[in-house]
């Protein structure tokens, strides 16, 4: 299995287009009752802006898009709406997996699968199959997923093929194969639309240096052109991973010479 650099543990490459662009989806349910429609409504439209998305990843050289569908706390919303859910991510991967394949797309889901209907599974598994040697673009959903889960599940799986390891045996780079997304680079810029400022228990642990970007924009609104907006703000940041801006400097002069 390919290990990336821990940006924790080495300065990753850094580029002016992030490599991995995780994305939490937010403000469908505001946005439909704003035109006076059901909730699920906004979701319906909301799937439009994930094609323009991933599209736009796609073309533009992104690497890594990672999507947050559905969150581990996503259950606790009326029943109606999470079957609404279900069943608009059934459909979405019936529908769209030929469209990936042909773009050279390849799809992957984390979370814990195990709740959802066999259907989807089996779905799941089809579609990841289906795309397995696409590379133009990894798009990972993230459906009945939540950080901790992620770090807890990580930490048992490690436990259980590491009998008798001492605790201080224990290091990162022994751990970072058994995360959800051991396959990506951490990512480079998350982004959430709809207004709120928090990290609602996605991508906890791979977060660590990501250059966060908020805009009040709901989500079924986000297109290409919000996309670019997002991308030219981090194009400015300046990702110092714990070093000085002087270090920076110094590291650009001597990358001149
Ligand atoms: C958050 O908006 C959005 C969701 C919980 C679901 C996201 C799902 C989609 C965009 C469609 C399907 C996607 C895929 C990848 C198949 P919210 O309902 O919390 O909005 P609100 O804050 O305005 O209520």
């Amino acid at each position: 299995m390919t290990t990336h650099t821990s940006s924790t543990l080495a300065v990753p490459q850094v580029s002016a287009i992030p490599r991995h662009v995780a994305i939490i989806m937010d403000g469908n349910g505001r946005w439909a009752s704003k035109r006076f429609m059901p909730r699920v409504a906004g979701h319906s439209e909301g799937l439009g802006a994930v094609r323009k998305i991933v599209e736009e990843c796609r073309r533009i050289g992104v690497e890594y898009l990672t999507l947050f569908a559905f969150s581990s706390e996503n259950w606790r919303r009326p029943p109606e709406e999470v079957g609404f859910l279900m069943k608009l991510f059934l459909k979405s991967l019936k529908g769209e997996v030929s469209r990936l394949a042909e773009n050279d797309i390849s799809l992957r889901l984390i979370g814990d699968l195990s709740r959802f209907d066999p259907a989807i599974q089996e779905m799941v598994k089809y579609s990841e199959e289906k795309t397995a040697n696409c590379r133009g673009l990894t798009f990972t959903i993230a459906a009945n997923y939540g950080g901790r889960w992620d770090i807890l599940q990580a930490m048992r799986r490690f436990v259980e093929a590491n009998p008798g390891l001492k605790p201080e045996q224990v290091t990162e780079e022994l751990l970072q194969p058994y995360f959800s997304m051991a396959y990506a680079p951490e990512p480079d810029l998350f982004i959430r639309t709809g207004g709120e400022q928090r990290v609602s228990n996605f991508l906890l642990w791979q977060l660590a240096y990501t250059e966060l970007y908020f805009t009040d924009v709901l989500w079924p609104d986000f297109d290409e052109s919000e996309l670019h907006q997002a991308f030219q703000w981090f194009s400015q940041r300046e990702r110092r991973f714990g070093r000085t801006s002087a270090q920076l400097a110094s590291q650009v002069m001597s990358d001149v010479v």
